[in-house]
């Protein structure tokens, strides 16, 4: 599941997934080369992303702290497939193979 609210950023969100094929691509291609391709996948965090009022929403992580995380996710290698993801991502992440799609769509994108 892209960490995206695609019912109201559908093109956006889009765009993300293709991000993520691309980059699979991308590593793939570059296996036998002395580079890593990693992939920045952030939950929603506290920027002016969609306006300033994401700044201060309480729902979203705040950034000193999503930078904080990612800083040390880099320097403990810890990002297994290229995917540099948060703990407050990861059931988001592994939402399909845990068989909770509708659940995390859901809240993620509340009717
Ligand atoms: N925040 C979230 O909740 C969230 C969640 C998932 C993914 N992301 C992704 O994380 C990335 C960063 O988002 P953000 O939340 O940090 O957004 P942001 O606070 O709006 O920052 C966007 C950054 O991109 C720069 N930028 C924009 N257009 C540019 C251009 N044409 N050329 C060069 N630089 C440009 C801006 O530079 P200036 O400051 O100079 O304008 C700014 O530093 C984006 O790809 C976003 O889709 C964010």
């Amino acid at each position: 599941m892209p960490s995206c609210r695609g019912p109201i950023f559908p093109t956006y969100c889009a765009s993300k997934a293709f991000l993520h094929y691309w980059l699979q691509s991308v590593r793939h291609q570059l296996r036998n080369v002395p580079i890593e391709v990693l992939e920045l996948a952030p939950p929603y965090v506290q920027t002016e992303l969609t306006g300033t009022q994401q700044a201060s929403d309480p729902r979203a992580m705040p950034l000193d702290a999503y930078v904080a995380e990612v800083m040390q996710l880099l320097a403990r290698g810890d990002h297994a497939r290229g995917e540099v993801l948060v703990e407050r991502d990861r059931a988001r992440r592994s939402a399909e193979r845990d068989g909770r799609y509708e659940e995390i769509f859901a809240a993620m994108n509340p009717s």
